[in-house]
């Protein structure tokens, strides 16, 4: 296991948010990634697993949006993409994602107060995004290369739950590659079941999700800096004020690869 991921088996609600907060403090100071599994446990993450399945079998998720890629002989291919939802939790058949929200929450805002020094402790984080529920259909479905936050929108950290049971990354793919840039090695990591993932949203963490051939779901929230948000906030006032979702480009987001 690579040093920046953490299995627990405790179940123990009494002190897990705290042990979670040092092990988030240390490892986004070390590797800028931490990934800790079994997050909401077996009970809890099924809940989640099943409001975001009836939502989608509900056809609540906007169609995928239609990317153009341009092919090699030149012509223009219409490709779907993958198919989001935005959640706030408090949706009445949405208990459980708020819950995973509050919990998220609960982690972020006490790691960024605990931490006293390095670099969690420069941010002040006051606000997030909605949750976006974001499912690939499958049929070598991923999302190329990119920086989620390239410009200084705000977001400083992305925490991305993940909610895929028996998941088999030879057979399903789907694997999200991060390419640090303090060394040379990548982060491989597999979206399995009652995963959370947090990483700086910055140039710091070009990622990618490698073609999935199974349907797979995650639930993404990403953290602002208070600072960076209110300059991003003053630029675009007109954007920001409209909405709080990140403003993706959704040209680069579930591109089928070229065979
Ligand atoms: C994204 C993204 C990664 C994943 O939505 O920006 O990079 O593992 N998702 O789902
Ligand atoms: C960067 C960057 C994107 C990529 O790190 O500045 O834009 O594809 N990376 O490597
Ligand atoms: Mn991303």
């Amino acid at each position: 296991h690579p040093p920046f991921l953490h299995s627990r088996s405790s179940r123990d609600q009494r002190g897990i948010i705290e042990e979670i907060c040092k092990t988030v403090i240390k490892d986004m100071e070390d590797y800028g990634i931490c990934v800790v599994d079994n997050f909401l446990g077996l009970a809890k993450g099924s809940e989640v697993e099943r409001e975001v399945l009836s939502m989608y079998n509900q056809g609540v998720f906007k169609d995928g949006q239609l990317v153009s890629s341009r092919q090699s002989r030149g012509d223009l291919k219409t490709i779907r993409s993958d198919e989001i939802t935005w959640i706030d939790g408090k949706e009445p058949s949405c208990s459980a994602i708020g819950h995973l929200i509050s919990r998220v929450d609960a982690v972020i805002l006490k790691a960024n107060q605990m931490s006293t020094s390095g670099k969690l402790s420069r941010h002040t984080i006051t606000g997030r995004t909605k949750a976006m529920v974001a499912c690939y259909p499958g049929h070598g479905t991923g999302y190329v290369k990119h920086v989620d936050n390239p410009n200084r929108d705000g977001r400083i950290i992305t925490a991305i739950y993940y909610l895929n049971k028996d998941w088999n990354i030879k057979d399903d793919g789907g694997l999200l590659r991060i390419f640090p840039d303090w060394g040379d090695q990548v982060a491989d990591i597999e979206p399995v079941f009652d995963r959370i993932l947090f990483f700086w949203s910055d140039r710091r963490n070009p990622h990618e999700v490698q073609p999935a051939f199974r349907t797979r779901y995650a639930i993404t929230l990403w953290y602002f800096d208070a600072v960076e948000r209110e300059e991003a906030c003053r630029r675009y006032k007109n954007e920001c004020r409209a909405s709080i979702h990140p403003n993706n480009s959704s040209s680069s987001r579930a591109v089928k690869r070229p065979a």
